[in-house]
């Protein structure tokens, strides 16, 4: 029998793939360099120097026994030290090696946390707008996704809402911040009452509801600031990164979960997702790219671009007329379209060869997602279609 659930989702690809393509195919006519693609988050700046000169130096020097073998199915634990005191040093938590778990980027950080703490059944909460691929990050594994509709004034969390979501079928919530598709960093605000809520219900239900934090955007953060810590909020965190988009390396596949100490089961969640691990057959991440990561865990690419073309594009819209809140952090920008319907918005846009993804499938339909993790010098170039496609289309602003 050819499976019906995975058949189904054939008929039911992601959107953001398809205008990618639209916009690949469209680049053969007209020269990509035409085509204002701001559909996939695909980081635009080269990993730094120093990710290539460490796998460059561990391929030359390091044993080819250690850097080609398995590593040990929870890890390398050098890897997993040198992460753990990453992360105490910046964000005063003591985890150990024992804490960490190395992971294909974030969305397999995601598939063993999500495991490690749900149930067939359970609930796991999501807060809107959020990255579409949770419906099958959450959706394959038994569990069952919930959304809370967005706080629209300013995309950080629609508490009243989430009041009511939480009820106790909710194994989990998931979070993400800095969030792909708004640019909404949580503030310390937003992160304490979020904490009162889950350690409130938690109380009321007699079990622990756990946070499943992604963040692989933590490092593209604007105007100075920083990401506030989630798990220093609730201790029953289990923080899902990414060298995806700090190293711009999504495709080297690197990520680690990391288990707060105090977190319910901290001393068996690790090698539970060892586990898991042998059921979804990801067994470990590239000996030599953990390594490689172990190197870098404190380097970034240089992230300065993506915050020059937000404030491009910010300040153009606006000048239009379009309602967007302002991004604290990643590489996107979600303004309100100027018709409801975002997805017909979004096609007047194409005829101006502007790629822009209706956000309807990131659950905040009149709206739409910008990703610029383009070079600058493009962006500047799209200001003078975006503000033709606005005035023709729409009237002068
Ligand atoms: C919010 C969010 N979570 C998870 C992922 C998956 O990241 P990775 O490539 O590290 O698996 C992405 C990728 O774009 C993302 O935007």
């Amino acid at each position: 029998m050819i499976n019906p659930v995975y058949r189904a989702m054939l008929s039911r690809k992601s959107v953001i793939r398809e205008l990618s393509e639209y916009a690949t195919a469209r680049g053969k006519e007209i020269g990509y360099e035409n085509v204002f693609d701001f559909s996939l988050g695909n980081p635009s700046v080269p990993a730094p120097a120093s990710f290539a000169e460490a796998a460059v130096r561990l391929l030359r020097n390091e044993d080819p026994m250690r850097l080609h073998g398995y590593s040990p199915s929870v890890g390398d634990p050098d890897v997993k030290e040198k992460v753990a005191r990453s992360l105490e040093r910046r964000f005063g938590i003591p985890y150990q090696k024992e804490h960490i778990f190395p992971t294909s980027g974030a969305a397999g950080a995601i598939a063993h946390a999500l495991r490690a703490v749900t149930e067939t059944g359970d609930e796991v909460l999501v807060f809107a707008p959020y990255f579409p691929e949770y419906i099958p990050y959450i959706n394959t594994t038994g569990a069952v996704m919930r959304s809370v509709p967005a706080d629209t004034e300013n995309f950080q969390i629609n508490f009243d809402a989430a009041e009511q979501a939480l009820t106790e079928r909710v194994a989990a919530v998931l979070i993400n911040t800095p969030n792909n598709p708004s640019g909404a960093v949580y503030t310390e605000e937003t992160l304490r009452r979020l904490a009162e809520l889950l350690r409130r219900k938690s109380a009321q239900y007699g079990r622990t509801i756990f946070l499943i934090s992604d963040e692989p955007y933590r490092e593209i953060v604007f105007d100075g600031k920083k990401q506030a810590y989630p798990a220093s909020f609730y201790p029953h965190t289990l923080t899902c990164y990414s060298f995806s988009k700090s190293l711009s390396i999504p495709g080297e596949r690197i990520g680690y979960v990391a288990v707060h100490p105090d977190c319910e089961g901290s001393d068996v969640l690790v090698p539970m997702m060892a586990q898991i691990s042998r059921g979804i057959g990801h067994n470990c991440p590239s000996s030599l790219i953990q390594q490689a990561m172990a190197e870098t865990v404190d380097d970034t690419s240089d992230l300065r671009v993506y915050e020059t073309n937000m404030n491009l594009l910010y300040d153009t819209f606006t000048e239009l007329g379009l309602r967007v809140v302002r991004p604290g952090g990643t590489f996107y920008i979600m303004p309100q379209a100027l018709e409801e319907d975002s997805i017909a918005f979004c096609r007047k846009a194409l005829k101006y060869d502007l790629v822009f993804v209706p956000a309807d499938s990131f659950e905040a339909p009149g709206y739409f997602r910008a990703a610029y993790c383009l070079a600058t010098e493009k962006v500047e170039r799209s200001l003078d279609a975006i503000r033709r496609f606005v005035r023709e289309t729409y009237g002068t602003r």
